[in-house]
């Protein structure tokens, strides 16, 4: 079974490139199937969720190329088919072919979407948006029948501000008839995107970033071309190990406003970088502060990089607080901290964390995506090696995240054990 090897305590010095956002690219992709051409998506990461999104899109006899980061999607001979619960268990994401479908055939059969264990992760926001436009759901046991005789605009409010939920309705949207009004959005920064993707096929959309998002329906959607946005968790990710262990660490092909919750609290622990346009440098802090950290939607400390930001927080010297308020289990890395001798103290969905203690190498379990991804930076500054298992949750999401580390200096391997 492949697992990580880290060799711990090696400072990180040099470049690493940031790429396109995961999940941006996991709706940009289902998202091409709503034209009737062919579309050209750039800056695609390498990860395995592309690769499992690619899957579907064949199935529906969509024509994928890829050459490196740039993916062609031709439509023009897709047929509408069951979407199978091998194929829409894989990722989370799947649900977006719901919305794409939905729009384009006013009929889709799909299983309900998988994706990682941080919480029951239910899809009542989406399936209520669809009913709005028109559509009925049935479900007999885990798989979904969703059809409309004709989508109609509606008025239509989120009763959580769900980044799914926004981007599906989005889709199912932009054919239906009339003006469709989607209040108390996600304001997630991936949403731009793919509203602008949207936008370059012929939709109508207006207030993507914002509560409000206004979406004309149109008849037709030509194929376009668009560029993922570099991903802020990835980045935020590696800012995180720069804050650790940089010696003059640089990130590159960032956008800093993206991740300026992460920065603010940075800033207050005592950690200095370097912002330049597309890119920061970092360095390591020898005497870290504590913080409170409460993970919100954006533009707030965002969920997804909570489980890294609590490996720094065992570092800091003196107790911090970390509460997770979007999912109700991203809490699964904790044990693995405590038994490398971080001292941690659940108490639901907030954490106590005491630091600064020095973490043990060992043989650890990743739980789930970035949970995984805090273990790899628990490996990364503790003494003695780290043999992280399950690692298929990290390469979801993580583009060739070996690589770059060993290449600023980490050491860190894949190895059949
Ligand atoms: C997206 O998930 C991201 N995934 C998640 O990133 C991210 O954590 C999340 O947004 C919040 O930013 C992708 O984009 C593929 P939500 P999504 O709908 O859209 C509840 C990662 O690590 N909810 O905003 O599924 C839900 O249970 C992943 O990259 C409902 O109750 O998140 C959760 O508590 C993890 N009903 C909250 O809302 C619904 O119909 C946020 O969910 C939908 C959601």
């Amino acid at each position: 079974m492949k697992k990580i090897v880290i060799k711990g305590g090696f400072p990180l010095h040099g470049k690493i490139t940031i790429g396109g956002a995961k999940n941006s690219a996991v709706a940009l992709i289902p998202a091409s199937l709503l034209s009737d051409g062919v579309c050209t998506i750039k800056n695609v990461p390498n990860i395995t969720d592309r690769d499992a999104l690619f899957d579907i899109v064949k199935l529906l006899n969509g024509d994928i190329k890829q050459d490196g980061s740039v993916i062609r999607i031709d439509s023009s001979n897709l047929q509408n088919t069951l979407i199978t619960q091998e194929l829409s268990v894989r990722l989370r994401a799947s649900y977006y072919f719901m919305g794409v479908l939905l729009s384009k055939y006013k009929h889709v059969e799909i299983y309900f979407p998988g994706g990682c264990n941080i919480g029951s992760r239910p899809i009542d926001i989406h399936l209520k948006g669809f009913k709005k436009l028109g559509a009925k759901v049935t479900k007999n046991k885990h798989k979904y029948i969703i059809k409309a005789d004709e989508l109609k605009g509606a008025d239509i409010t989120l009763n959580f501000a769900s980044v799914g939920a926004t981007i599906n309705i989005m889709f199912a949207a932009t054919k239906a008839e009339g003006t469709t009004y989607i209040r108390n959005a996600a304001k997630e920064v991936e949403i731009i995107n793919i509203a602008d993707f949207l936008n370059k096929m012929g939709a109508k959309i207006k207030g993507a970033g914002t509560d409000v998002i206004e979406i004309e329906g149109v008849k037709h959607l030509d194929g376009a071309e668009i560029d993922v946005i570099p991903d802020r968790i990835e980045a935020g990710t590696y800012i995180l190990m720069g804050a650790l262990l940089g010696d003059n660490l640089t990130i590159e092909g960032i956008i800093p406003e993206h991740n300026k919750a992460l920065f603010d609290k940075l800033s207050l622990m005592g950690v200095k970088y370097e912002l330049d346009k597309n890119s920061v440098t970092i360095n390591a802090c020898k005497h870290l502060l504590p913080v409170d950290v409460t993970t919100l939607v954006y533009p707030g400390f965002p969920t997804d990089l909570g489980q890294p930001m609590s490996v720094l927080l065992t570092q800091a010297e003196g107790t911090s607080k970390m509460e997770e308020t979007i999912w109700e289990n991203r809490v699964g890395h904790y044990p693995y901290l405590v038994k490398m001798g971080a001292n941690i103290e659940l108490n639901g969905l907030v954490v106590t964390i005491n630091g600064k203690t020095p973490l043990h190498g060992m043989e650890i379990n990743a739980t789930d995506l970035r949970g995984g991804a805090a273990l790899i930076l628990a490996g990364l500054i503790a003494d003695g090696t780290t043999i992280i298992s399950d690692i298929d949750y990290i390469l979801r999401g993580y583009e060739n995240i070996i690589n770059k580390l060993s290449n600023v200096g980490a050491i860190i391997s894949l190895e059949e054990i």
